[in-house]
């Protein structure tokens, strides 16, 4: 997968990928993080991006052209443009796993007040990352290279993520390492005991009784087997 993202700071995705994950599947050719200067798109002759909102109000906004302009510039057959915006459908992992399907992304950042609404016209999909404001698309960029990245075929064991919080609308169950005893607070006995069949269905029952408790939510959206 090619990922294109249109911002005015690239150098704030230098660390990501440097690190864990998203470098191996880098280095492994699973995914390509391209940055994009928003400014090197501008026929302005001070490289601006931004100007005064019609009809007053605090804030400047992105202007159309040199987003219209990086697009075009990216775009082929098979893109997807997405645009991070609070306004956007909430992200949640089933659409992680949709874009997974992808073969090039090409995300829009924006800042200041926001976009010129004119830019929805060559934007597929809006996607926010929750119900707060960021500064800038960026770090909501970020969010959605790393949960795609390591969805992607080959980046990590798929038995890693199928067990994850989320599927099956069910937080994962509670994980455990060494030592047994760790000031008085005992690690479950039948984790130790060696007994897979127990173990999964202690498991299964602590991921049901944990996303009741805290992601009632999850439960009401009615996708648990409860058999
Ligand atoms: C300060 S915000 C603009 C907020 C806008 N005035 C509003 O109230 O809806 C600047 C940029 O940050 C990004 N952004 C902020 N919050 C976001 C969120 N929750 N999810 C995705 N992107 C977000 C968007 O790209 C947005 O254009």
């Amino acid at each position: 997968m090619k990922i294109d993202i249109i911002t005015l700071f690239p150098e704030m995705f230098t660390e990501l990928k440097k690190h864990s994950i998203i470098k191996k599947a880098i280095s492994a050719k699973k995914v390509t993080i391209n940055l994009v200067n928003l400014r090197d798109f501008s026929d302005n002759k001070h490289r601006q991006v931004d100007d005064y909102q019609y009809g007053g109000g605090k804030g400047m906004v992105l202007t159309p052209q040199p987003i219209y302009d990086a697009v075009a510039s990216l775009k082929k057959a098979n893109s997807k443009v997405i645009l991070m915006s609070p306004k956007g459908q909430l992200y949640q992992q089933k659409k992680a796993y949709q874009l997974t399907q992808e073969k090039h992304l090409i995300i829009i950042c924006g800042h200041y007040e926001g976009v010129d609404e004119r830019v929805l016209d060559i934007v597929d999909e809006e996607i926010s990352i929750g119900d707060y404001i960021l500064t800038g698309g960026e770090i909501a960029a970020m969010v959605i290279v790393d949960s795609v990245t390591r969805l992607i075929d080959g980046v990590i064991e798929s038995e890693s993520h199928l067990q994850e919080s989320f599927n099956n609308n069910l937080l994962d169950y509670p994980v455990y390492t060494r030592p047994e005893n760790f000031r008085g607070k005992k690690v479950p006995e039948v984790l130790l005991s060696g007994h897979h069949e127990n173990i999964k269905k202690w498991r299964l029952e602590q991921q049901k009784k944990q996303t009741k408790k805290k992601r009632p939510d999850l439960m009401e959206r009615g996708m648990i087997d409860e058999k």
